[in-house]
């Protein structure tokens, strides 16, 4: 989503922001811009449609001169995307604004705003801060006081920053439902949506908490908290690398993160199994004794992290023997659920930061569970800091918006809940060693797993000239073939469907043609028999199958049936093991169509508004 990157400075400050954008083209966005401010307030605003390479020639050529500025990349939520709708906008010559989020009531602000006489350039929900902010200035002593009256008229969700070419040398940052973080450098401050857009010019960081102003000079950073009271934030080192976002020789960030599966699970289990048990503070002080009591699930998610909680379902209920319920968090928050006795609320999210998550978590709250876990791999994010009870995955940064090592992290975090659970009401101690073997094993297996890269490649060329495609699984695969559509739908724009395959017959199965490639995915489970008459169901019918199969599975490549054998590993990782040919055939279909594999089509990588 939306991108903000801020700076105030001695030194020209234009680079930084440039930089900052690039750092976070991967969010996803459709135009970027940015505002600077020289030491007397001369002020040069620079918009560009497209690309933040696109910004940055036109910045080239004008060279604006500035030690205070602001810039954004856009992702459009109200106006199309275009020059005249990307950020910053501008009030009257002298204020201008960056915001991530949504402003719910802007067109009564707008009417009233038109009403006084201000004149909108853009269709955006965003212009109306710029001059709210403007007109509270002729009642307010100063830049942040009129920040902070604006806020106090708006509904919905804002991360924004603001400059005033009246008084240079400041930016006015503020923060509700959008992340903001401030960067603490020597005589200069920082602000942005994401701390990897600042990396390269600070690793200190202190995260805004909800309702924030905060005012950066170069020699100072006040804050003020959703009451007007002054309040400290912790300032912390941040200890992912300046490099982390780099693609470290990969042609794409996804490519990347599939290979460093292993490595992020050897990081996410590290020190949280110890001689074969779950480690006490695993999943936050007072788990133990919590796990005890809990009687029911709720696991809440969006796409790829929702899928991870449908595998966890079949786990939890299987070998923890209590209910487990998973749900999509923008159902969850906008219906009146049954709430289980004893039942602990789940929430999964990469980013942390995934407004509706975010919003079923709040809703939560209210709502009589005993206790909140996020599964989550930011530490400063959102879910992380509301949540009673944090596991914190050690995935390091995601760039490719297709997600991959997130959900194969998620995955092990969840087989160790499970885990976790049943140690804490000392039961199926069989499961409890079976899984702690299971995951020591795991980044091995999915080093050999990669040796399917090649064959895999090949095989996704004849993927290149179709528009549908079929993935079946049954059990905790099933879930894994939900994945595999999700992945190949969104980067390789085919249209793709996950079934249940014994739900195949009662109504999919008239789709199935020549055109229709079917993906299976198919381990030596206790379900293998059914699958394989699944299949042979779908042969009938003329389909090209692609089968990925344990080597144990006694299936032979034939015409209109592609095996890709997976060496055989333990049962309980057979979901984590099954994603990475499936995350190999999405990248190298989309590869083969030439589509954008780290940033497609309008798709964000945290999605921080509803
Ligand atoms: C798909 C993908 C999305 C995210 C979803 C939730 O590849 O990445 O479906 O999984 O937007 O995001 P998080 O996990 O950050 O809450």
């Amino acid at each position: 989503m939306c991108g903000i990157v801020g700076a105030v400075a001695e030194r020209p400050i234009v680079e930084i922001l440039i930089e900052g954008l690039r750092r976070l083209e991967y969010r996803g966005y459709d135009s970027a811009g940015v505002v600077v401010l020289d030491q007397q307030g001369n002020t040069s605003c620079i918009k560009r449609e497209g690309k933040v390479e696109v910004l940055a020639k036109a910045v080239k050529e004008q060279s604006p001169q500035g030690t205070t500025g602001i810039a954004h990349t856009r992702w459009a939520t109200h106006g199309v995307p275009s020059e005249r709708n990307a950020h910053p906008h501008q009030s009257g010559n002298r204020f201008s604004v960056v915001h991530n989020g949504i402003i719910e009531n802007h067109e009564e602000l707008r009417k009233s705003l038109s009403a006084d006489g201000y004149t909108f350039n853009s269709d955006t929900d965003t212009e109306v801060i710029v001059h709210l902010i403007h007109k509270l200035s002729a009642v307010c002593p100063d830049l942040r006081s009129a920040v902070f009256a604006a806020t106090q008229q708006l509904v919905g969700a804002y991360g924004m920053a603001v400059v005033d070419s009246q008084s240079p040398g400041q930016l006015v940052v503020a923060r509700s439902g959008s992340p903001l973080v401030i960067g603490y450098g020597l005589g200069e401050h920082f602000v942005a949506s994401d701390q990897l857009a600042l990396l390269p010019v600070t690793r200190r960081f202190a995260v805004l908490e909800e309702g924030d102003v905060a005012r950066l000079t170069k020699e100072s950073v006040s804050i003020t908290d959703a009451s007007g009271e002054p309040v400290s934030r912790p300032i912390k080192e941040s200890d992912i690398t300046a490099d982390a976002g780099g693609k470290a020789g990969y042609k794409h960030y996804m490519l990347k993160e599939i290979f460093e599966q292993p490595e992020a699970i050897r990081r996410t289990l590290q020190g949280r199994i110890v001689d074969g048990k779950v480690a006490e503070d695993a999943f936050g002080h007072g788990s133990v004794e919590l796990f005890k009591t809990i009687k029911h699930v709720q696991i809440v998610a969006c796409g790829t992290s929702y899928n991870a909680g449908m595998v966890a379902r079949y786990w939890i209920e299987q070998y923890v023997g209590i209910s487990c319920s998973v749900e999509i968090a923008s159902e969850f928050r906008y219906r009146k659920s049954f709430v289980h006795k004893d039942s602990l609320l789940v929430t999964l999210s990469q980013s942390g930061e995934t407004a509706d998550t975010l919003a079923a978590l709040r809703l939560a709250k209210s709502l009589g569970y005993s206790a909140s876990l996020t599964i989550c791999n930011v530490e400063t994010s959102s879910l992380v800091r509301e949540s009673d009870l944090v596991y914190l995955m050690k995935a390091g940064p995601e760039i490719g918006v297709a997600s991959t090592k997130a959900f194969t992290v998620q995955l092990a975090a969840l087989l160790l809940l499970s885990k976790a659970l049943c140690e804490a009401k000392s039961i199926n101690q069989y499961f409890c060693e079976e899984a702690a073997q299971a995951l020591n094993a795991l980044p091995g297996h999915m080093e050999q797993a990669f040796s399917l890269e090649h064959s895999i490649k090949a095989l996704s060329e004849q993927f290149a000239d179709k528009k549908h495609a079929l993935f079946l699984g049954r059990g905790d695969q099933y879930p894994v073939a939900m994945e595999g559509a999700l992945k190949l739908k969104e980067i390789s724009y085919i249209h793709a469907e996950a079934y249940a395959a014994g739900e195949l017959k009662h109504g999919p199965l008239a789709l199935v043609d020549a055109d229709m490639p079917v993906v299976v995915v198919a381990p030596n489970n206790e379900l293998l028999d059914k699958l394989k008459s699944n299949i042979e169901e779908v042969r009938a019918r003329g389909s090209v199958m692609y089968v990925f199969a344990d080597s144990d599975d006694h299936f032979e490549s034939e015409p209109g049936l592609d095996v890709v054998n997976m060496a055989h590993a333990n049962h309980l990782i057979a979901p984590i093991l099954f994603s990475i040919p499936l995350q190999f055939l999405s990248y190298y279909v989309a590869l083969v169509k030439g589509t954008d594999v780290d940033q497609p089509r309008n798709l964000a990588k945290s999605v921080t508004v509803e």
